[in-house]
């Protein structure tokens, strides 16, 4: 007896690109957020005591998300008229971005605020190679982790690519992002991190570079226009210029009195964060929080507990869900198995010899904190 129809079918299906990755344990593809907000002008006229008390609200609503995502805020004034602030926002789950959203509406200075732009869109493995001779040590995988730099300088877009492009034949599109890739190689102030949104958002990708020289990134741009990639492209605005800063600063950057923290370049300070009740990571367990924009890993190995930069040196691998050699309280990263010491962060055995750096741990009254010393710029 023949198979029913639909059994047929069901075999010839391929696996997905999702599924593959979740069968390597690759499927954690992360979520991101920009979320651009505009005051009302009627927030600047309140009492100044009122704006202080707003902002000391929101900033501390805001600081509460950063055990939950990696969140970081940029100002858009004196760059673009139609927005004021950025929150950029990469998390594991999209629930928690409705959540930040959900909580920033309820302050008081919320009622004043306006979100004029959201953009929702994912990490992703992209379908195309590196040019093979192009000596380039990035890993497939890296795509999937985002990892922002300390860049002064963001620079933000939707794009869409027009249908032609995508009955173009895969090795066709290749050769075209090839040059695409080779120009954008010339740049190596400017660092790309493009998240998908196909069907999450009315965009196909969300592009967001980052850098410490305008002008590069300008003359890139200007460059890519050239490239036959280029005459794919249906849409690539609005673009925003963001200026990375403390969310303090970047609070006071919307009006009212100075309420951020007079902080010289070159100075030091200790950064310290509360992770959880130390009965809520037993021995054994892990946790993942968010610490001035880097992802940390807990560990708690035999009733000691060790904080260290849960993406692995080589690719970005999450060392928290890697395995954990109690006795030598050793974590090997569970994508290319390079291993680290958790008390110093050294990688001791792998493809890589560059160390995670690692964060101090405290126990007060039952609570577990991690921090370090910043020196500011
Ligand atoms: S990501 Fe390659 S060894 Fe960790």
């Amino acid at each position: 007896m023949s198979k029913p129809s639909f059994l047929q079918n069901k075999e010839k299906l391929l696996p997905t690109e999702a599924s593959l990755e979740r069968a390597k344990g690759l499927g954690k593809r992360q979520y991101v957020r920009f979320a651009f907000y505009k005051i009302d002008p009627i927030w600047r006229r309140l009492d100044r005591q009122v704006q202080t008390d707003h902002k000391k609200e929101l900033n501390k609503i805001i600081t509460s998300f950063n055990r939950r995502m990696l969140l970081r805020p940029y100002s858009t004034i004196g760059t673009r008229a139609d927005t004021e602030i950025l929150f950029w926002q990469i998390a594991d789950s999209p629930l928690v971005f409705q959540e930040f959203g959900a909580a920033i509406i309820k302050t008081k200075m919320g009622a004043y605020l306006e979100l004029k732009y959201s953009y929702f869109s994912q990490t992703k493995r992209s379908i195309y190679e590196l040019p093979p001779s192009f000596g380039d040590s990035e890993e497939p995988e890296e795509r999937l982790v985002i990892d922002p730099s300390e860049a002064k300088y963001l620079f933000v877009y939707p794009f869409i690519k027009t249908r032609e492009w995508y009955q173009l034949s895969l090795a066709a599109r290749q050769g075209m992002i090839n040059e695409h890739i080779i120009v954008g190689r010339k740049y190596p102030s400017v660092k790309l991190n493009t998240t998908y949104s196909y069907g999450l958002d009315d965009y196909e990708f969300i592009v967001a570079f980052e850098t410490d020289e305008p002008s590069d990134f300008l003359d890139l741009v200007q460059e890519l226009r050239e490239t036959t990639v280029s005459m794919y492209t249906k849409q690539d605005i609005p673009v925003f210029t963001c200026i990375n800063m403390r969310l303090d600063q970047a609070l006071d950057a919307l009006g009212g009195p100075i309420t951020a923290e007079i902080i010289k370049a070159g100075e030091t300070k200790e950064i310290w964060m509360d992770v959880c009740p130390l009965d809520e990571l037993g021995p054994g367990q892990t946790k993942v929080v968010y610490l001035e924009g880097k992802q940390i890993g807990v560990f708690n190995i035999a009733g000691q507990i060790y904080a260290l930069n849960n993406r692995c040196s080589h690719a970005r691998g999450p060392l928290t869900e890697g395995e954990i050699d109690e006795k030598e309280a050793c974590v090997v990263c569970p994508w290319h198995y390079t291993k680290f010491d958790l008390k110093t962060g050294k990688a001791i055995d792998g493809l890589v010899k560059t160390p995670v750096d690692i964060y101090e741990v405290k126990i007060q009254n039952n609570l577990i904190s991690i921090g370090y010393e910043k020196t500011y710029e």
